[in-house]
């Protein structure tokens, strides 16, 4: 044995061989197992795939390249949730295919930005930041309220997701189209279907404050005012806090 060691310190691929399989050993026995084990994600009362609008709203999102100053995660550090409420779970970005935490704050998180501010301040703020908080460096896109939302490809997108493992139904699919019109107006022939199949929770309402079209701002909006408003705290913490 003492001699096989020897042979192994003296032989320096051998050694840098035997050390990644080792290494490797010890790697697939840590991470496999989270393949499996079912609660890795902790199950959390609330969350619901995002209606057809806001899944366009976060592709928007994505494409203006957002993410490269707003992060959507909140640490649980002191400092972090009094400034912007509960820490962040990881069932919240569950249905998140990629997920937007980001790594870079050169403004704040918007994990839990939903019905921080009106519709209208939204609005204002896209148009051009500084008309609302002066000394602000974000960029405006006022193009966002010009363009209307392409929903040509809205069923292939919802769908995208279902592969990735999101459950979409496939009536949610068919009817992505209708739903995300439905989400504009309360008063549709579309609202039963939006609400029987995103619940009673969905923000229904003209976002751009322009009924006469569906914009990209509509589905910018509705994807802000939605974000970490799913999960109800009030009823988590109190739960856990009487375990
Ligand atoms: C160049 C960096 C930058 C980019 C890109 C950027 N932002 Fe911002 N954002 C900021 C800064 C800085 C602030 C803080 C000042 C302010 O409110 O305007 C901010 C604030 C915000 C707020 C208000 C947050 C709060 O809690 O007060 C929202 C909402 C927001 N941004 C959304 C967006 C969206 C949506 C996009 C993409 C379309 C975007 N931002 C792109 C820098 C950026």
């Amino acid at each position: 044995m003492a001699l096989n060691h020897g042979t192994i310190e003296r032989n320096s691929i051998l050694l840098l061989v035997l050390i990644l399989v080792v290494v490797a050993i010890g790697g697939i026995i840590e991470i496999v197992p989270l393949f499996f084990i079912k609660s890795t994600i902790e199950k959390v009362e609330g969350m619901r795939p995002y209606t057809p609008l806001e899944l366009s709203g976060r592709d928007i999102y994505i494409r203006e390249g957002c993410y490269n100053c707003h992060s959507q995660m909140v640490r649980p550090l002191r400092a972090e949730v009094e400034r912007y409420g509960h820490y962040s779970l990881a069932a919240e970005s569950m249905y998140d295919h990629p997920f937007q935490w980001g790594s870079k704050r050169t403004g704040p998180d918007l994990a839990r930005v939903g019905g921080k501010y009106s519709d209208e301040w939204h609005r204002l703020h896209m148009a051009k930041p500084t008309s609302v908080v002066p000394e602000s460096v974000m960029p405006g896109y006022p193009f966002l309220a010009e363009r209307p939302l392409d929903l040509r490809h809205i069923d292939k997108l919802l769908w995208a997701h279902s592969v990735a493992g999101v459950p979409y139904t496939d009536e949610m699919i068919e009817n992505a189209e209708a739903d995300a019109r439905a989400q504009l107006d309360p008063f549709s022939d579309g609202y039963d279907g939006l609400v029987a199949r995103y619940g009673e929770k969905v923000n229904i309402r003209d976002f751009d404050g322009n009924t006469a079209e569906l914009t990209e701002l509509d589905a910018l909006i509705a994807y802000l005012q939605m974000m970490g408003t799913l999960v109800d705290f009030s009823v988590y913490d109190a739960a856990a806090n009487s375990r």
